[in-house]
């Protein structure tokens, strides 16, 4: 199993799009995904429609130390594989509280993503997060085995990035804590000249203050207005933009080109039209 965060400590940046259409892809491919929504506003938790609404979420998970059948939603999509999600159920912001006054509170989430037996019940976990700094995204953060972090190529978000990102990187690696390598994805990358200037900047320059400790990946999610609309009709933006017309490459391909450079052995799998197995 391997277990993927994706964090930014920059909000909006895309983080829950990224996550609901890359686990949605993956399970399409076959994979068991399990999704976490570890943001206290349940995004992730209403981007799909669910089949089986859990009585328990992510409280439970925290606050217990396990995963059990009772906190595991089922995404109502016809994947080929299995969507499993574990809702956001705190919009106070309660566990934030709750973890601030626990010892180890950082281990909080690693411990019931370590369990043996979620390793045999699922392939892959994407744990969304919250784009601020909190127990919540550190928490999140050391769950990982990578953590995915997009940058939108803007000058403003590529300095918080890096400034944010350091910190992180810094607060998280004080004490001997194992973090994950980090991933940083070009997102929403528009076609002006100014947006492909600062990614190439990024791709050049970005990873020197960060000590090698992140690299940039060289798949691009470009903004497109497909991304808008799959997340309107509930559905993931694989089927939807399946046929490149004009410079920027459909969602079909990117996101494929994203889930083959982060799980090379799945180089050769492709997702078939909707409900069909694999083409
Ligand atoms: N590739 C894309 N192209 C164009 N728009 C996009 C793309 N991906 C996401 N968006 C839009 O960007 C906005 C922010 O996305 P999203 O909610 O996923 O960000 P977030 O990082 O999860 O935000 P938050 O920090 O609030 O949780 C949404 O309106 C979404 O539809
Ligand atoms: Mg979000």
């Amino acid at each position: 199993m391997i277990r993927f965060a994706v964090i930014s400590t920059k909000g909006g940046v895309g983080k829950t799009t990224l996550t609901a259409n890359l686990g949605a892809l993956l399970a399409d491919l076959g994979l068991r995904v399990l999704m976490i929504d570890a943001d206290v506003q349940p995004a992730l938790s209403k981007y799909y429609p669910l089949k089986h609404q859990a009585l328990r979420g992510l409280t439970q998970v925290i606050t217990s130390g396990v995963i059990t059948s009772d906190a595991i939603s089922m995404v109502d999509l016809p994947v080929n594989g299995v969507l499993d999600i574990v809702v956001s159920d705190t919009p106070e912001g309660q566990i934030q509280n709750w973890l601030i006054n626990q010892t180890y509170r950082e281990r909080r989430l690693y411990a019931p993503l370590h369990s043996a037996g979620l390793e045999e019940q699922y392939d892959v976990v994407l744990i969304d997060t919250q784009g601020a700094v909190g127990p919540l995204q550190d928490a999140a953060a050391l769950a990982a085995d990578i953590l995915i972090s997009p940058i939108v190529p803007e000058t403003l978000s590529a300095r918080e990035y890096l400034s944010g990102t350091m910190d992180l990187l810094q607060r998280l690696t004080y004490g001997g804590a194992y973090l994950g390598p980090v991933k940083a994805l070009i997102y929403r990358q528009n076609r002006t000249a100014d947006a492909q200037g600062i990614a190439q900047q990024i791709r050049r320059e970005g990873h020197i203050p960060l000590a090698g400790r992140v690299t940039v990946l060289d798949t691009v999610i470009p903004s497109a207005v497909a991304y808008n609309n799959a997340a309107t009709s509930q559905t993931p933006v694989h089927w939807h933009d399946r046929v490149t017309r004009g410079a920027t490459p459909c969602a079909y391909e990117v996101m494929h080109r994203l889930a083959h450079e982060l799980m090379p052995n799945l180089a050769d799998v492709w997702a078939g039209n909707i409900g069909e197995g694999d083409a």
